[in-house]
């Protein structure tokens, strides 16, 4: 495939509070597929960043005594330290307290206006804080919005903007673009949602003041999602002339579902009344349990990330969250399933692969990339298998299957595990040397392959196989798939790559 401009958004985060799993999750999924897509030989511009506008943060500032700058500026922070130690390959992180995304903000602003996309009225109904979202009456469930969250009664003067305008082209637009929401099933219950009927949506508000001032008009404030959506072309340097259109051609934006409607629906509808492209690509995902339970502050049982790359180590938390749950669907976080994955999958499968080959090859080898000599069919046939697999995991990365990539190279993995035992190369010291340069050789090779493959997930142990195999850094992308190993070439002492997780004694 060509070489793409591919762009790949997270959502902001609300700065309301400090940063949990779901946050990480949804970072997580970005930096694996940017990483891929980047390795495949795309130019990926990856975004992330805070929404720290609204009555939420607001009054989160307030309980906390701080002015909302001054909490804003102390709480976004916690989230660069968080990608920063998850190691996040992000190329922009933004804040929407920048003056770049003011400029933006008003600019769509002012667009919409001079269309007479928006007009000034007055909206009175249901808003829940915690959601910064308004809700019909008929939407409620026993008294609270359907996420569960209070909501509370608000009369004031609005903008609206015409979104009842936009229910059949979205309808039209969403039949022409099959892929448009992924998963197809969570976009159902878009679609639904958008044949029920749109109604205008209020996009300002005048009972508080944390926001991007409506130009002309500064005793209103602009809704948090209307500014907050903005942020995915200020960060493209929209309105400047030279916006990098290219990039947001093929726009991915993923998120959980939760905040599905408002990327699916809300967010073409002000694009296309701006006469801008919507993008290419929603792509939602589950939520995580803890335990079984639903996570929530007042059942203190937020997990925290940084808390598990402590206990657990980084890249065995990056494998647990990708390879747990199938992307899109719900999952559970659960002490006991991190340790099984860390100890079978991690430890056995994959590390003492790599430590059982490499220390015969350290022993036996002179610690040199082993002869190749002739291969037999069981010898081709593993290596082949590896190679063929990244088209395979190309396929799942196209599809979000992050979970079904792990299982292809997983299945590798098992096999070269039966394939050194079958071979037992240990043996064949005694019987057969060149056989078992050969053996060795053709483990190693799969090894290479392998750790080519596992780079978008577990970064950091992907360049110690790499490096434990030899292969030098500009020959790690996937373009390099076929560039063998070469007999002969010095290794360096192979060491442990993941120790097994054992409970501390009670
Ligand atoms: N600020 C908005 C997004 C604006 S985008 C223009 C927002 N922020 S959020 O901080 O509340 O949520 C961010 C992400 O975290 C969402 O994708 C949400 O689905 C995700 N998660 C929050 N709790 C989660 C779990 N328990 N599990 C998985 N992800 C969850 O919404």
């Amino acid at each position: 495939m060509s070489r793409q401009k591919l762009y790949v958004t997270s959502p902001l985060y609300y700065v309301n509070d400090n940063p949990h799993i779901g946050h990480a999750y949804t970072n997580l999924a970005c930096d694996v597929w940017a990483r891929f897509m980047r390795l495949d030989g795309h130019d990926v511009f990856f975004l992330t960043g805070t929404d720290e506008h609204g009555q939420k943060v607001e009054k989160s500032a307030e309980l906390a005594g701080l002015s909302p700058k001054d909490f804003v500026d102390e709480k976004s922070q916690s989230f660069r330290d968080l990608f920063k130690a998850f190691d996040f390959s992000n190329n922009d992180f933004i804040r929407t307290t920048e003056p770049r995304h003011k400029k933006a903000v008003h600019h769509i602003w002012n667009l919409l206006l001079e269309r007479d996309q928006i007009y000034l009225s007055s909206y009175s109904g249901w808003y829940a804080i915690r959601d910064e979202a308004f809700y019909n009456e008929s939407e409620l469930i026993d008294g609270k919005a359907p996420t569960g969250a209070p909501v509370e009664w608000v009369e004031e003067p609005c903008y609206f903007f015409r979104l009842s305008a936009w229910q059949d082209r979205l309808l039209e637009f969403y039949e022409k673009h099959p892929d448009f929401m992924h998963p197809r099933s969570r976009g159902n219950e878009v679609l639904s949602f958008v044949r029920g009927g749109l109604k205008d949506l209020a996009v300002s508000r005048t009972t508080f003041k944390w926001g991007i001032p409506v130009p002309n008009d500064p005793t209103h404030v602009m809704y948090v999602w209307f500014d907050a959506l903005t942020n995915y072309i200020t960060a493209l340097d929209y309105p400047n002339e030279n916006w990098q259109q290219d990039f947001w051609a093929n726009a991915h934006h993923v998120m959980g579902k939760d905040i599905l409607r408002f990327h699916a629906v809300y967010w073409p509808a002000f694009l296309m009344a701006a006469d801008l492209m919507p993008p290419k690509q929603i792509v939602a995902h589950g939520w995580w349990t803890n335990e079984g339970e639903k996570i929530s502050k007042s059942l203190g049982n937020v997990i925290n990330p940084f808390d598990l790359i402590e206990k657990y180590g980084l890249d065995q938390t990056r494998y647990f969250l990708m390879r747990e749950v199938s992307f899109g669907n719900d999952g559970n976080f659960s002490h006991q399933a991190v340790v099984k994955r860390m100890n079978s999958e991690l430890a056995n499968d994959l590390g003492n692969l790599v430590q059982r080959v490499l220390v015969q090859v350290s022993k036996n080898c002179a610690q040199k990339v082993p002869e190749k000599g002739t291969l037999l069919p069981q010898d081709s046939a593993l290596i082949e298998k590896a190679y063929k697999t990244l088209e395979q995991v190309r396929h799942e990365f196209w599809h979000w299957g992050f979970h079904k990539a792990l299982d292809q190279i997983w299945e590798v993995i098992g096999d070269a595990n039966r394939y050194i035992d079958e071979q037992a190369p240990w043996g064949l010291k005694k019987t057969d040397l060149k056989r078992m340069e050969t053996v060795l050789y053709t483990l190693c090779e799969t090894i290479r392959v392998v750790g080519l493959l596992v780079q978008p997930f577990i970064p950091k142990t992907a360049n110690q196989i790499l490096d434990l195999v030899g292969v030098k850094s500009e020959y790690r992308d996937f373009a390099h798939i076929l560039s063998a190993l070469v007999s002969g070439v010095d290794l360096p002492q192979p060491n442990v790559l993941f120790p097994r997780f054992v409970e501390e004694a009670a």
